[in-house]
């Protein structure tokens, strides 16, 4: 039985419907498939139409034995042939708390995941999107993981830092690593797509899939229908993608992958003593993609223009534009002085960046959470804006993209809510 985590701290990466259709995808290659879905949110259960109010027992029951007695089968469903799922719901999210301090609980998972290792041929574990106790359950359960990446520009932001953690948290517990990186939400009509998918396979080369997964809306739609993308549009581009990577996924196998030993450093792998003759070194970026930052950093300076007077001159440093263009570092470091929130004298100013998106609302402590009350506008393309008058203090707020809530990917206060999600924090002096 491979056991195999889908994970990334990023939520909006992809995680779920990965876990969703891929399942549906390997079920189909006669793979006899275990999902069990360790985000409070349970969106599995809501993806696959397993009736939340009729889930009255979940894996988060399971996860309360503490001798690993706790019969796993009573907690599974099954959704098709050869698939089924173990659910979760909110009250997952205590668990952290109510385990707190207790010697290796997150060995707890595997532990029951050994008594299904004959009954399947693979388990797939969906996360939260955060590195707290059910991740690292799932890291360790795990002898695999996947790390879904949308290839928008905040794709690259992070990704390996995000790759340092896992490695660090598998060799915290002695685990080697077998960690690979698919793409996923491309769009091959924008060159910021094309580019970034050519930037992911040239840093990260033998760590990627060599499939991807295409943008298309039949894999939000089915999801919000509650069925994998193979019963609810079969010939959809979606479903082929998703077929193509479920066979790449038992094709390679569990030997294929780049496993590295503890120690060793990640994908920004400069380390070939482990990887397979044809893999890279750390590449620099190429041509187009420092165009693409340069005009990225322009950009930056022209936000920076509009926003100076209201955040005051000296706030933030004036980035000359220079003779030679911007690292990406430089332009992550730019980027990073823009979006986010910031506090002003009278107030708070955020600015978030949104690809794709219709709306964007801000919802927090300040409206009563209430996502209607504070819309935000356009600045430009993708990138929306609000200044909110505040009284001196603290405020936790989230944004609302489209309808679907997410923290702010720019800034790193966060807490975690009682849904096991993250709320982002700013503090107006
Ligand atoms: N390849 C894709 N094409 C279109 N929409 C997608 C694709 N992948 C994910 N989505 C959509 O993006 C949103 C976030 O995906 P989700 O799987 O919930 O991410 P995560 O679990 O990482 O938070 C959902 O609305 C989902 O339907
Ligand atoms: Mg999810």
């Amino acid at each position: 039985m491979r056991t195999v985590a889908i994970a990334n701290q990023k939520g909006g990466c992809g995680k779920t419907t990965v876990v969703i259709n891929l399942a549906a995808c390997l079920a189909r290659e006669n793979q006899r498939t275990l999902v069990v879905d360790l985000d409070p949110q349970g969106h599995c259960a809501l993806g696959l139409a397993v009736p939340e109010e009729q889930i009255e027992i979940n894996i988060a029951d399971a996860l309360l034995s503490d001798d690993g007695s706790f019969e796993l089968s009573r907690v599974t469903w099954q959704i098709s042939t050869n698939y089924d799922l173990v659910p979760s719901k909110t009250n997952l999210a205590k668990l952290e708390a109510t385990l707190a301090g207790v010697d290796g609980r997150e060995k707890r998972l595997r532990r029951l995941l050994d008594q299904v290792r004959d009954k399947y041929d693979i388990v797939l574990l969906d996360t939260p999107p955060n590195i707290g106790f059910l991740t690292q359950s799932a890291l360790y359960a795990a002898d695999e993981i996947i790390v879904p990446v949308d290839t928008g520009y905040f794709s690259l932001h992070g990704l390996s830092k995000q790759l340092d953690t896992i490695r660090e948290m598998r060799s915290t517990h002695g685990l080697g690593l077998a960690v690979r990186i698919l793409a996923n939400l491309y769009d091959v009509r924008t060159k910021l797509g094309r580019e970034i998918l050519a930037e992911l396979r040239k840093r990260h080369g033998d760590a990627m899939f060599t499939s991807f997964i295409n943008f298309n809306t039949k894999l939000k739609e089915s999801t919000s229908l509650g069925q994998p993308i193979t019963e609810y549009d079969p010939a959809s581009s979606g479903c082929k993608d998703f077929l193509r990577f479920a066979r790449e996924l038992i094709s390679v196998g569990p030997a294929g992958t780049t496993t590295l030993t503890p120690g060793l450093s990640l994908p920004s792998l400069s380390s070939t003593a482990v990887m397979p003759a044809r893999s890279v070194r750390v590449a620099e970026p190429d041509e187009a993609m420092l165009e693409r930052a340069e005009a990225l950093a322009a950009d930056a300076n022209k936000l920076l223009a509009t926003t100076e007077t209201l955040l005051g001159s000296g706030r933030i440093p004036q980035l000359q534009r220079s003779a030679t263009p911007p690292t990406p570092a430089e332009t992550d470091h730019k980027i990073d002085l823009i979006y986010g929130a910031q506090a002003i004298s009278d107030g708070a100013y955020f600015v978030v960046r949104a690809d794709r998106a219709n709306s964007v609302r801000l919802a927090g402590d300040f409206n009563a959470w209430n996502p209607t009350m504070t819309p935000m506008q356009v600045m430009r393309d993708g990138i929306f804006h609000v200044k909110l008058p505040l009284a001196p203090g603290r405020y936790r707020y989230r944004y609302v993209v489209d309808g679907r809530w997410m923290n702010d990917p720019a800034n790193h206060a966060v807490e975690r809510n009682p849904y096991g999600e993250l709320d982002s924090v700013v503090t107006v002096n």
